[in-house]
């Protein structure tokens, strides 16, 4: 198998392929123009210049930070037209015990979102990650399916006629890790019920509100690299496959966790894949943007022009296609970040990943989206 020049560094065969750390660098360095300027007209909310164009701008909020900051929740509802909770919804929080659900979390930040008209979306109900405790021990070949559209039922009739969309799968193709042929992950539920578990979740949950947006939420999908690549078509694949066997998916949801250092970025084919998954009949939500700044210079200039310029490529091309109605980022604000936890700076520096600041200014990120909303085709 050929490795490219960024697999050669990363498997330290530097040496052998007379790589340095320093040409990968020069190389996201000279994607640095001080000269791009990000300029926007006027100073509209995102959520405004989004629904002028037909689609809904907003981000992924928690119950810790909205519920205790007065200012966060502003910025929201200055911002954000559609919602998603980060981790509410998830079997982890929902879950306490096998014999038991907790709303409340969830239920607030419903609350929040209509208090402030923003549309309100499910992530997720069928995931190999955020199970609760118990889970592992009490489920079991015998129980899972049960657990599973007893799971499904409860959480999507409790929001019923509330909820946009829901993420009812989430992640299930992950081609590095996965030996089979279709690129499912071997996770916990595609060993207790075999690859039937999508089809069956997605019924369920069509069964429980025949109204919400039924959506496949996955990640890798926005590179030219081989494991992006791969990724898009078992998706693809995937689509297909819910076609043909009338399974009520609606949307494809593309998570587009994006790297400011990742050169690799192929328009041609990411504009292909959306076509594709649109010609199929899906709508495309992309929904955890942000962009990674782990490898990026410390200078906070230089960083946030990168950070920019990620979000612009990626808009510019993701948003010419008509079928995409949603644009959510993983977080609004860097006071709060997964990435702080997950991919931290080996300098420390904190990170800075998102479309505004700590102190809830905006960014040149904020200026790459107002200008890629802008110029989007209006749907
Ligand atoms: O709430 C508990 C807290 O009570 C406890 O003290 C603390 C101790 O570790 O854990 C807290 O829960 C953490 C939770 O985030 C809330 O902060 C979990 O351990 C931690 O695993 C969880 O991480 C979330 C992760 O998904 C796993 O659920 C991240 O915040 C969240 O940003 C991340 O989001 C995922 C999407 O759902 C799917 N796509 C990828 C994306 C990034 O990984």
């Amino acid at each position: 198998m050929l490795i490219n020049r960024r697999q050669a560094l990363q498997l330290g065969l530097a040496a052998f392929t007379g790589i340095t750390a320093t040409s990968l660098t020069k190389t996201i360095h000279s994607n640095d123009n001080p000269k791009r300027n990000f300029r926007v007209v006027g100073q509209s909310p995102l959520r405004k210049r989004a629904v002028a164009r037909g689609f809904l701008s907003g981000a992924a909020g928690n119950y810790p930070t909205l519920s205790t900051d007065a200012a966060l929740r502003n910025l929201f509802a200055q911002e954000c037209s559609i919602l998603v909770p980060e981790n509410e919804l998830k079997w982890d929080t929902l879950r306490p015990a096998i014999d038991k659900f907790d709303f409340s979390k969830g239920d607030w930040l419903a609350k929040f979102a209509s208090t402030h008209r923003m549309y309100f979306r499910g992530h997720t109900l069928v995931w190999d990650q955020a199970l609760p405790g118990w889970f592992k021990e009490k489920v079991n070949h015998q129980n899972a399916e049960n657990i599973l559209v007893e799971h499904i039922t409860t959480t999507v009739k409790h929001y019923a006629g509330k909820v946009h969309s829901w993420d009812v799968v989430n992640e299930a193709i992950a081609i590095p890790y996965s030996n089979r042929p279709d690129g499912l992950h071997p996770g916990a539920w595609l060993e207790l019920l075999g690859d039937g578990y999508i089809d069956l979740a997605f019924r369920t949950a069509a069964a429980a509100d025949p109204k919400a947006m039924l959506v496949y939420n996955d990640r890798w999908l926005d590179y030219d690299t081989p494991r992006d690549n791969a990724q898009r078509a078992a998706v693809l694949k995937l689509l297909e496959r819910f076609k043909s066997m009338g399974t009520p998916v609606q949307a494809l949801g593309i998570q587009a966790h994006l790297d400011g250092s990742e050169t690799r970025f192929n328009p041609r084919k990411l504009r292909t894949f959306l076509r594709d998954v649109a010609s199929l009949g899906y709508k495309i939500l992309i929904t955890e943007l942000d962009v990674v700044d782990k490898k990026l210079p410390v200078d906070i200039a230089r960083r946030d022009r990168l950070v920019a310029r990620a979000y612009e490529d990626y808009l510019s091309v993701v948003l010419d296609e008509k079928a995409v109605i949603a644009v959510l980022t993983w977080g609004l604000s860097d006071r709060a970040t997964w990435h702080s936890n997950y991919n931290p700076r080996p300098d420390r520096a904190p990170v800075r990943p998102l479309p505004f600041d700590s102190n809830l200014k905006r960014k040149l990120g904020w200026n790459a989206m107002a200008r890629a909303f802008d110029k989007a085709p209006k749907r």
